[in-house]
């Protein structure tokens, strides 16, 4: 088949959302209606159990099983699904945004009673600074929640979204009766029964019918007429090229436990979505139906076995056809590679594929060739954009806790940091060596993977630091821009990639400094836009 009937129906996508909004909830729903396993309760193992902030075994265990379930692909109607699994945890919020350069879509999953929590807030902000089109799912539908158009303000206020509606409930928790689909326009009555894969659904085009007050009762059939006649007056309609632009939402609403509003939303997902985009490289936008293979690494993920010390690199396809033992050039070493055994990953298993199209993820085994953010090739120098690191929550001075083995303590910092476990900065004044992570959860999760995988030792220390940022180069004969080194000599690092960091010790101090050296550019993240 060709290139480009291939990459057209493709979907690549993220769910995200805060902690126990529904995420596993409805992946797991659609991966049934993808027929890609048999029944509830799969995938309910890929996650952080709230209690174990401290508990690193159960975190070894679960890296084990989200190399699993970290690309969940399937086929539903002509259209091959990828889902790409964004880990909940706070704490590895890192990933999250790196797996998001990586999707060509987002479905934000909400809670329909505790409405936009805090992770949402930060996740929807990174997708709306990437223009990625994003679908909002308000789940929990079965329980008592907020005002439906209260949360719809909450939403668009607190979340810079414009909404759209493509769905609309007929009463909430006690007293839930449906879903008006707008979009299909039909209604889809709640049974309450989550073992029915497909709801009663009845076409209903005309909402002026008497027949509506038969089917959900005089009160709610006169309610719903009119909060249609208010989204009417005040939502816009659905426009596919301004969701596209990432400058509106469609809005669904469902319960994803009890399977309800899930088929609306997947079957309404594979029409608007977008199949691959493309995607900016330093040098040119770079066209997903270009015959050349270009793809990226977004993720990379350590074997959990300390015997086999391979890792699996996670390559993005954004052009091109990926075959197997295919000579590739990779950039960053300017050296030819070949894979003989390539993973493509579905639902419940990953297999050795020969040849895979834009919007798929491969899987590489590798020994410590590949960093995140590397770019494969045929033979062209790209560069890839947009995996910048943001500033670490958390800074420590890491210690050598047995002299004898520093070698091996430094290649298995070198690695980790490889791998996108967390940050690593190197004072200018003294050399030492400070870890910056988005969670603390991370310092226990290094010194146990040092010590397993690497026989290496460490202790730490606490460094107070409020904020990495990131140094753009002036004139180094900036008169202030020398008094800015001088001055914050203390407090001035370099990152993995030789990056100046200004490491700043509180928000006071950070604010000073923007005030006293004006032409000194300071910026959040590791990559900006000139
Ligand atoms: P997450 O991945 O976003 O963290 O959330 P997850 O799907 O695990 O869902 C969190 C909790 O919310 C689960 O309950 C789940 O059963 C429940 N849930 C998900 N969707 C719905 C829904 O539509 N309605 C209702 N009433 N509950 C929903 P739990 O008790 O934490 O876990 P479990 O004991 O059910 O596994």
């Amino acid at each position: 088949m060709s290139l480009q009937k291939e990459l057209l129906k493709r979907r690549t996508f993220g769910i995200i959302s805060h902690p126990d909004a529904g995420k596993t909830t409805l992946t797991e729903k659609l991966l049934l209606f993808g027929g890609a396993i048999q029944e509830a309760g799969a995938v309910k193992n890929n996650k952080i159990k709230k209690g174990a902030t401290s508990d690193f075994m159960e975190i070894e265990r679960q890296r084990g099983i989200s190399v699993a379930t970290s690309v969940l692909a399937f086929y539903y109607k002509d259209k091959k699904i990828n889902i790409l699994d964004t880990p909940g945890h706070k704490d590895f919020a890192e990933d999250t945004f790196r797996t998001l350069t990586a999707v060509d879509s987002v479905i934000v999953v909400i809670d329909v009673a505790k409405g936009v929590e805090e992770q949402t807030e930060k996740l929807v902000e990174v997708c709306r600074m990437r223009q990625i089109p994003m679908i909002v799912f308000i789940n929990k539908l079965d329980r008592e929640g907020k005002d439906a158009f209260d949360l719809l303000d909450e939403v668009e206020q607190k979340l810079g979204l414009h909404v759209s509606l493509m769905s609309f409930p007929i009463g909430m928790g006690y007293d839930f009766k449906g879903i008006y689909n707008i979009w299909e326009k039909n209604i889809n009555l709640f049974s309450g029964d989550p073992k029915k894969n497909i709801e009663d659904t009845i076409a209903f085009d005309n909402i002026d019918s008497p027949e509506l007050e038969k089917i959900i009762g005089a009160r709610q059939a006169g309610l719903l007429r009119d909060n249609l006649e208010l989204i009417d007056g005040v939502y816009p309609s659905f426009d596919r090229q301004a969701y596209l632009n990432g400058t509106q939402q469609p809005v669904f609403f469902g319960s994803a436990l009890n399977n309800f509003g899930v088929r609306e939303l997947l079957d309404c997902f594979i029409e608007i979505a977008p199949s691959p985009r493309p995607k900016k490289a330093e040098e040119r936008l770079v066209e997903p139906s270009e015959s050349q293979m270009t793809g990226f690494v977004f993720k990379i993920h350590a074997n959990m076995d300390p015997k086999h010390r391979d890792r699996l690199a996670f390559i993005k396809i954004v052009s091109g056809t990926f075959e197997r033992n295919k000579p590739y050039l990779h950039v960053r070493q300017d050296k030819k590679m070949k894979f003989s055994s390539p993973n493509a990953f579905f639902a419940e298993k990953k297999e050795i594929i020969d040849i895979s199209y834009p919007g798929d993820i491969v899987g590489i085994h590798d020994t410590g060739n590949f960093k995140i953010g590397d770019t494969l090739t045929e033979n062209e120098v790209l560069h890839y954009k947009g995996i910048p690191s943001f500033s670490p929550e958390h800074f420590r001075y890491i210690n050598n806790a047995d002299p004898l083995k520093s070698k091996q303590l430094f290649k298995g910092i070198d690695q980790l940091m490889d791998e996108g476990v967390a940050q690593l900065f190197t004072l200018e004044l003294n050399g030492r060596k400070v870890i910056g992570t988005v969670g603390a959860l991370q310092y226990e999760v290094i010194q146990y993977r040092l010590q397993h995988e690497y026989g290496a030792s460490c202790t730490y220390e606490p460094f107070p630091v409020y904020k990495a940022c990131w140094v753009e180069a002036t004139d180094p004969k900036n008169p202030e821009f020398k008094e800015f080194l001088r001055i914050k000599q203390k407090f001035m690092a370099k990152d993995k990639k030789n990056q100046l960091v200004f490491l700043a010790d509180s928000a006071f101090s950070l604010q000073m400094t923007i005030e006293k050296y004006p032409s000194v550019k300071l910026h959040f993240t590791s990559e900006w836009d000139e």
